[in-house]
């Protein structure tokens, strides 16, 4: 551990286990035991910038998390990735070593629950397989649906071949699973925990709402997308004004400016990145603000959210 807060990770192993999927096991750099961690945590690995800009922080789930034997996750090669992804899949090799950040649980198992529901959608699959693992050694009752496009369902099948039985479902395409049904047939007391496409999570909050499932057992996973249209953020008490590329979040392009502002999920779930907020029109993209606080004006969690004016002002 290089601080509290801090580790510094040994790649023991990096296979390819479908194409466009990369497994990494990750294990101290000094050979120590790692923090533990509960299944949903979550780690941010530093990465290097294709353009030798300031380092990325991307955020992955920890698939399956062991102080004595290490870390993996499973990382998507992305069209869309920032250069995080492609480092991963192109150039970290065995041996290498990693910056991250010492494991934080946004997605936790709720205790109480009396039936675990988890839906996921392509890549989501990471944080449920942690979940499958704990939860079948804890004989709780759960369902795993996991929704894949057509020419993927055998490679998500696959990964969950260590967990044969009818609770685990693959869905192969958008379609092929019955939300509402699904929702409707639970018995009281479920929780739903789900990760995937933002579009696949908000319908499944939609459905769950209208059938009257409390807000508090419905659960949910993302990691934000970056991508948006470019614009000005003016950074009121350090007088200057930063440029966020499309590809690029606030948040980075602030700490890229050389201000340290706190973060954690990198992903609109914890709340730990808000900043105040002046002038201008956000774009709110996360899922910790209330419809009030969005409604206020007053404040924006620069790690999703973007503007839609051409200068967005911050009392920074
Ligand atoms: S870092 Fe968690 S909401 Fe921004």
């Amino acid at each position: 551990m290089m601080d509290d807060r801090t580790l510094s990770l040994r790649v023991a192993a990096a296979p390819l286990v479908a194409t466009g999927l990369r497994r990494l096991h990750l294990v101290a750099a000094d050979g120590s035991r790692l923090p533990p961690a509960a299944p949903g945590a979550h780690i941010t690995l530093t990465l290097p910038s294709p353009a030798g800009a300031r380092p990325l922080r991307n955020s992955y789930t920890l698939v399956e998390a062991d102080p004595e034997r290490g870390y993996q996750l499973i990382v998507r090669r992305t069209d869309r990735s920032r250069g995080g992804s492609h480092h991963i899949h192109d150039r970290l090799q065995p041996g290498d070593t990693i910056e991250a950040t010492v494991p934080h649980n946004l997605f936790a198992l709720h205790s109480q629950a009396r039936k675990h529901l988890l839906i996921a959608g392509g890549i989501g699959i990471t944080p449920m397989l942690a979940f499958v693992a704990h939860l079948r050694e804890a004989r709780a009752a759960f369902e795993l649906h996991q929704i894949a496009s057509a020419d993927e369902a055998g490679v998500f099948a696959a990964l969950l071949a260590p967990h044969p039985g009818e609770r685990i479902q693959v869905h192969a395409g958008r379609d092929a699973c019955d939300i509402a049904a699904l929702l409707a047939a639970q018995p009281l007391g479920t929780h739903v925990y789900t990760c995937g496409p933002g579009a696949m999570m908000d319908r499944i909050a939609a459905v769950a709402a209208e059938l009257g499932w409390p807000a508090s057992h419905v659960h949910r996973e993302d990691f934000g997308a970056a991508g948006g249209e470019p614009f000005t953020a003016r950074l009121a008490r350090s007088g200057i004004d930063v440029a966020v590329a499309g590809d690029q979040t606030l948040l980075e392009a602030i700490e890229a400016a050389g201000i340290d502002t706190p973060s954690l999920c990198r992903g609109g779930a914890c709340g730990v990145c808000i900043l105040p907020l002046s002038e201008g029109d956000p774009e709110h993209r996360d899922h910790f603000l209330s419809e009030a606080e969005r409604a206020s004006g007053c404040h924006i969690m620069p790690c999703v959210s973007r503007s839609r004016s051409a200068t967005l002002v911050l009392d920074i």
